[in-house]
């Protein structure tokens, strides 16, 4: 069969992306603006900040895409573009440009729902491993700045033959994101935006044990939903996470410990500093805030994995994706390496660069829908809260 290109594009939060991925898993080109910079002084991404830089930045990333993939876009067999979930206006500006662009090129459009590339991003460089084989069903635990979700994904039979992959909600968070977690926790103890990647070079500084915060307990609520059951009976106990308790007893502990003036204090040490590194963050940072730092994300690392493993012992999967922003974590990887292993559990993680938003994820999930022609309509728009099945 011939190379079939697909241009993706991704703006559901605040990193403007494009890609060309040949076949569904040869990354041509993988073109990410992050806005970083610009949601910083503000601890968290503002909306309204974020459809601007999309829009200042969607032209340039396509043509570098296309760019440095040796490509123009008259090679390019379909575009995939974020249909959400995520900004309502930050996708919008990929869906309106994307959907410009088909139509003027005459090329099909796929819509292709965030969490669906996420899961993909795995996919796609275990393809490029060689690896064909994965056992189904896979529970595939999607963690970030937005969504703390676990879907159990299965193979499911499409036009012309070809297969693509049908989804079910096992469990999600009911209240924070993980990532969510970890980037206002850094806020609380100033430390910087985002959290996640900050916390994560602090805490080997800290004692994991120096604070113990209880587990989320969750009482038995709510259950699995779907009219098709694919593996899971609808009506079967749900895998839920919770993650505001943990941010509220940091906070708690921050006061039992009264280290407001050292929060402070730090807050106008590195406010003077552009973008401040590593090494300077940790520099100012004491003992406790590091040992608080570290305990935080032990913690959170333990209830993604107990909850995780306890899922895929009872819905028996064989293969297990972690993947989204905080899959970047490396004390998640190695906790995650070392109990699904112990189980037997096959455990796969994109590349820490595929574990953040990109579009080289939304163009390998177009793929098998490329195949199977399955096409979005013209009049689809942007969906904030699109669910996953
Ligand atoms: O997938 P992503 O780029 O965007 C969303 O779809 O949300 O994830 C961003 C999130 C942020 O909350 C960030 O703090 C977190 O992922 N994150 C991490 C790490 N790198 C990014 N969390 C923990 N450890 C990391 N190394
Ligand atoms: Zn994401």
């Amino acid at each position: 069969m011939r190379d079939l290109y697909i241009l993706g594009i991704e703006s559901s939060c605040d990193e403007t992306a494009a890609a060309v991925v040949r076949s569904g898993e040869h990354v041509e080109s993988n073109v990410v603006f992050s806005q970083i910079a610009t949601h910083q002084p503000y601890g968290g991404v503002v909306p309204e900040l974020a459809s601007r830089e999309h829009l200042r930045g969607i032209l340039p990333v396509v043509r570098q895409a296309l760019t440095e993939a040796h490509r123009t876009y008259e090679d390019i067999d379909a575009i995939a573009v974020t249909q959400g979930p995520g900004l309502a206006g930050a996708l919008l500006v990929g869906v309106t440009y994307a959907k410009a662009l088909a139509w003027g090129l005459g090329k099909p459009l796929i819509a292709v729902n965030h969490l669906e590339g996420h899961i993909h991003a795995v996919l796609l460089e275990e393809k490029q491993k060689g690896n064909r084989e994965l056992g189904f069903p896979v529970l595939a635990l999607v963690v970030s700045g937005g969504h703390t979700h676990l879907f159990l994904a299965q193979e499911r039979a499409a036009g012309g033959g070809r297969a693509t992959w049908a989804y079910q909600n096992v469990g999600q968070t009911r209240d924070d994101a993980a990532g969510e977690a970890f980037d206002k926790v850094a806020k609380l103890l100033a430390l910087g935006y985002p959290g996640g990647p900050i916390i994560e070079k602090l805490a080997p500084h800290g004692n994991a044990r120096a604070v113990e915060f209880g587990r989320a307990r969750m009482k038995a609520r709510g259950k699995v939903r779907g009219k098709k059951p694919r593996g899971v009976e609808p009506g079967a106990a749900r895998f839920d996470f919770s993650f505001s308790g943990i941010k509220t007893a940091v906070l708690r502990e921050v006061e039992r410990r009264d280290m407001k003036p050292a929060i402070e204090a730090r807050r106008a040490t590195l406010a003077k500093l552009t973008r401040p590194t590593a090494d300077q963050i940790l520099a100012a940072c004491d003992r406790e805030t590091l040992d608080l730092a570290a305990s935080f994300q032990r913690s959170v690392v333990d209830d993604l994995v107990s909850k995780t493993l306890a899922a895929a012992r009872a819905l028996e999967v064989e293969t297990l994706f972690v993947t989204g922003g905080v899959a970047a974590n490396f004390a998640l990887r190695a906790e995650f390496e070392h109990q699904a292993g112990s189980e037997g559990l096959a455990v796969y993680f994109p590349s820490r660069q595929l574990s953040t938003d990109n579009a080289a994820m939304i163009a390998a999930a177009a793929y098998p829908k490329l195949l199977a022609e399955e096409f979005a309509a013209p009049e689809f728009s942007a969906e904030a809260s699109l669910p996953l099945r």
